[in-house]
């Protein structure tokens, strides 16, 4: 969602501000602005639209260092939440005496009635967002008190929502303040410089030292260096850590779009995440460091909360963690189970799966689970991550830095994580025997190259992507554990292309959606050798009845007679069939990229969407 980057340093401010920026764009905007202090002026820019229009007003002196000793600025990029993506709703936002600029992610739910409230004491509001109704309490706020932590100690009470602050006061000009509450803000702390990025990403490029500030923190950054209190005014001694920064530079290593740099790097991070955690298929899974074995011989029942993507990876791992466990699996998504009373307790242990470990509503339904007593494992490819540090247990995926929009080896990471807990879980609880066992870790072993030779021919998922490309609709069905896989495809294709696309159990296929079917609405069926091949097939003959092209991801032995109920076959290796879905998973990632690409859609920066998802 919005990124957020302030600077306080030698460096010239506009250029790092700019390139801070940059680093965050993956994560979806539609605006973005900046302002700084210089002679005792506050500047602002914004513009509506990429980066470069902002860029582009930019007189190219700002480029250029001018002499000072030092610099304050800080910039935004807007994912629109309240009001159209416009330059007048853009951040930063000012006071009505100009003195003061405000940045923000997340959301201020009663901004309606503080907007009335300060509209009678005479504030003018220049734009239809929920954020300018902070800047105008602060200004407000300001009259009776001069010093601006005790301000927005005030402020703090006054609000209500998620949100990240950055202000900047010219009657200050050599500080910077910040406000985290339930939306992420880091402090970078570099030689002679300090920054404050909505993710460490934004600061990575200075520095590799930072404290994460936590919720009910203020922050203000100064030459002398940084102070934290929290709401209630009292000292914060914030832990300062090094991070490994190199993870998170992004590099599209020669690939056209990062997506398909990601896609590529799926084997990779399979043997990653395997790493030392399933060594020998004889030996036990290692998976926790901790005292987790004592606290999970207690459970009776799992509970998996994520969204999108990482949901879809979840109700995988059901199927999985069921099968072999014989323990009972709900997942749901996180935005709905928090606004109901989901029966668990302490025996319930509670599974987060969530790529950036900061989407709002998987954080929340972690902080009911515990409210209830159930211990949660975090699944994550951010061990820095707000999720992560809330969690009983993280299992990082170890997908490395994830920079499309569109989800790909995180999901591939996130399912074999699942495996991993499943196999760990079957073998403490000894619910399986070990042969069995055995079986699926020496399959899981040999992913890894068998995505490598799906990926090594593209070029028929390519002749589909130009002969679907144009369709309108499209339908993914698939039955068992690869249903979940063509919920994924469908998302995949439908995020990138716009296409509209569905995904189904084959099985309910005739209890409505068949009606939709007709030549013009291609239906991409899973056929992965196991016990619903055959009942997949009498499926795809019923979609073939109606007129539809059918198009075969298979990897089961074809009878001769019912090869011409497909239009398309894409044939993939053989494997066991739980941990099939990892490789339906990739003609499907693919054959999404080939059509968003050959629409000349934006694959990596898709309409409407964020990379991480802070707000509800
Ligand atoms: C789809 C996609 C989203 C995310 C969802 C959850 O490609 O990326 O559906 O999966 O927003 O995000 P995380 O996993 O960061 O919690």
């Amino acid at each position: 969602m919005c990124g957020i980057v302030g600077y306080i340093g030698k460096k010239s401010v506009v250029p790092v501000i700019l390139d801070s920026l940059q680093t965050l764009e993956y994560r979806g905007y539609d605006s973005a602005g900046l302002a700084f202090v210089d002679n005792d002026l506050l500047t602002v820019y914004k513009a509506s639209g990429k980066l470069m229009n902002l860029r582009n007003q930019l007189p190219e002196k700002l480029f250029e260092k001018n002499g000072k000793s030092r610099y304050i600025g800080m910039g935004h990029t807007r994912w629109a939440t309240h009001g159209a993506p416009t330059d007048q709703n853009a951040h930063p936002h000012v006071s009505c005496d100009g003195n003061i600029a405000l940045i923000h992610n997340g959301i201020v739910e009663n901004y309606g009635e503080l907007r009335e409230g300060l509209t009678q004491k005479g504030h003018q509001f220049h734009s239809k967002t929920d954020t300018e109704c902070v800047v105008h309490l602060i200004e407000e706020l300001s009259k009776s008190e001069p010093d601006m932590m005790k301000v927005l100690q005030q402020v703090s009470q006054r609000l209500v929502g998620a949100y990240a602050l950055v202000i900047l006061d010219k009657r200050h000009p050599d500080k910077l303040y910040g406000v985290r509450n339930h939306a992420p803000l880091v402090v970078g702390i570099g030689e002679d410089e300090l920054l404050l990025g909505s993710d460490v990403v934004a600061v990575v490029e200075h520095t590799n030292k930072v404290a994460y500030l936590k919720d009910g923190e203020i922050v203000e950054l100064s030459p002398q260096g940084f102070k934290v209190i929290n709401f209630y005014g009292e000292p914060i001694d914030a832990k300062v850590e090094t991070i490994a920064s190199g993870q998170l530079i992004a590099d599209k290593k020669g690939f056209k779009h990062f997506m398909l740099k990601e896609i590529h790097e799926q084997p990779d991070v399979i043997r990653s995440s395997l790493s030392g955690r399933l060594i020998t298929p004889e030996e036990p899974i290692a998976l926790f460091q901790s005292d987790a074995a004592q606290r999970l011989e207690q459970i009776n029942r799992i509970f998996i909360v994520a969204c999108g993507t990482s949901y879809h990876a979840g109700l995988v791992g059901k199927y999985f963690i069921e099968d072999l466990v014989r323990i009972p699996v709900e997942v749901e998504a996180a935005g709905e189970f928090r606004y109901r009373n989901p029966v668990i307790d302490d025996k319930t242990l509670v599974i987060a799966i969530s790529q950036s470990g900061e989407t709002a509503d998987t954080l929340t339904a972690i902080r009911q689970s515990h409210d209830k007593g159930s211990p949660v494992i975090a699944i994550t490819n951010r061990e820095d991550s707000t999720i992560a540090r809330e969690s009983d247990w993280v299992l990082p995926v170890r997908a490395g830095l994830e920079v499309s929009v569109c989800a790909t080896k995180s999901f591939t990471a996130q399912v074999i994580v699942l495996y991993l807990l499943g196999l760990y879980l079957a073998e403490t609880r000894k619910a399986l025997a070990a042969e069995n066992l055995q079986e699926i870790k020496s399959e899981l072993q040999r992913l890894p190259a068998l995505v490598e030779h799906i990926l090594h021919t593209p070029e028929p998922i390519q002749a589909l992507a130009k002969k679907y490309g144009n369709s309108r609709d499209m339908i993914f069905i698939a039955r068992g554990i690869n249903f979940p896989a063509a919920l994924e495809g469908a998302l995949k294709l439908k995020e990138i292309s716009y296409i509209h696309a569905e995904g189904y159990s084959a099985s309910e296929l005739k209890h409505g959606p068949i009606a939709m079917l007709d030549r013009s609405i291609p239906v991409v069926a899973v056929l992965t050798e196991g016990i619903v091949y055959d009942k997949m097939i009498s499926n795809c003959q019923e979609a073939k009845a109606r007129d539809a092209y059918v198009i075969a991801i298979n990897s089961g032995p074809m009878p001769e007679d019912v090869k011409d109920t497909f239009e398309d076959v894409l044939m993939i290796p053989k494997t066991h069939e739980l941990l099939s879905p990892i490789l339906t998973s990739v003609p499907m990632q693919l054959l999404a990229y080939y059509i968003a690409e050959f629409l000349g859609k934006d694959v990596d920066q898709p309409r409407n969407l964020a990379k991480s998802v802070t707000v509800e």
